[in-house]
């Protein structure tokens, strides 16, 4: 039966790049990223820029209760430990195609294996309609179907309770200038194009962030839903507030991070680029973001 199939995702690891990837995912192109101590840094990092960017708030609402809660691509688990440590009544249950052993999450956390690109009413077990006080789904624009978001919006609505409460979160990886001097980073320039490219061509949609307001405004189950408009994250010490600028400094390392993690297998093994050729465009476009003149910023 499909469900069983999928319910024992191996977690099995092949090593590339000098980096570690789940196997199944990318020899099935579902998730061509690192899944090793280093990615799990970057999420943790990551996870402490959002924490600054949205002042230390979990979630948005702060009148619903949260008995049961539901992480989709849980990943390194910094967002689940933080609301077990804020409530620790609540069950978190973390949805995740790579979920190898990790030992420091907080009690009542509990993972279940599965491909978000799959209907979630095949799982039958603890994916279940009207179970959720609050879903959480956070940077999953790599890992999902372009076509299947619509689909996976509806499930994510169907399991929550009456009253209850979703949110999502993604980049648009289009890193830009705020002051339109993009041409001035040529290999950024390049490594946003080949990225963009290499997305499309394993069929994700890299901005599907822009598209979910549109999506959960089409479902007559939403009510009171909060937008909040495109936050452009700054990339370096150059934003006037002081704030925005201690979150560019530390933007440096995140993107750093990122531009390695997103590109190495997809412009290796979709784009067809040589390892060597990746890299060097890896080490220019890192000694470009760090130019504060640019103004460079990332879409969230
Ligand atoms: C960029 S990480 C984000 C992790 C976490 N949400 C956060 O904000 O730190 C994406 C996570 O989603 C998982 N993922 C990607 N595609 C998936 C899929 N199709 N089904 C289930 N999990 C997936 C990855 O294994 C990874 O842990």
């Amino acid at each position: 039966m499909a469900a069983t199939t999928v319910r024992s995702l191996s977690n099995d690891t092949v090593e590339l790049f000098d980096r570690e990837y789940q196997r199944y995912s990318v020899e099935q192109r579902v998730y061509c990223v690192p899944v090793d101590g280093d990615e799990e840094d970057r999420l943790t990092e990551q996870y402490e820029i959002l924490h600054q960017v949205f002042q230390h708030r979990l979630i948005l609402p702060n009148t619903i209760s949260l008995d049961h809660i539901l992480d989709c691509g849980y990943g390194h688990g910094d967002w689940a430990n933080a609301i077990l440590r804020q409530h620790p009544q609540s069950e978190v249950v973390g949805v995740d195609i790579f979920t190898a052993d990790r030992d420091e999450f907080e009690e009542n956390f509990d993972a279940i294996p599965w491909d978000l690109n799959r209907p979630v009413r095949e799982d039958g077990q603890d994916l279940r309609q009207e179970m959720y006080d609050l879903i959480n789904s956070r940077f999953l624009a790599e890992g999902i179907n372009s076509e299947r978001w619509p689909a996976y919006l509806r499930e994510l609505i169907s399991m929550l309770k009456p009253g209850g409460w979703l949110q999502m979160m993604e980049y648009y990886f289009n890193i830009q200038s705020d002051t339109g001097r993009m041409a001035e980073a040529p290999a950024l320039q390049q490594w946003v194009r080949c990225y963009l490219q290499s997305m499309r061509t394993l069929n994700r949609n890299p901005g599907i962030g822009r598209e979910l307001q549109q999506l959960l405004r089409s479902d007559r189950r939403v009510v009171n839903m909060q937008a909040p408009a495109q936050l452009n994250l700054p990339i370096g010490e150059w934003h006037t507030e002081l704030r925005w600028r201690n979150i560019g400094v530390q933007m440096v390392s995140l993107v750093s991070k990122a531009l390695e993690a997103l590109s190495l297998w997809p412009f290796v093994y979709v784009l067809g680029m040589s390892h060597v050729d990746v890299v060097n465009l890896i080490t220019q476009a890192r000694r470009e973001i760090v130019n504060p003149t640019l103004r460079l910023y990332l879409p969230l």
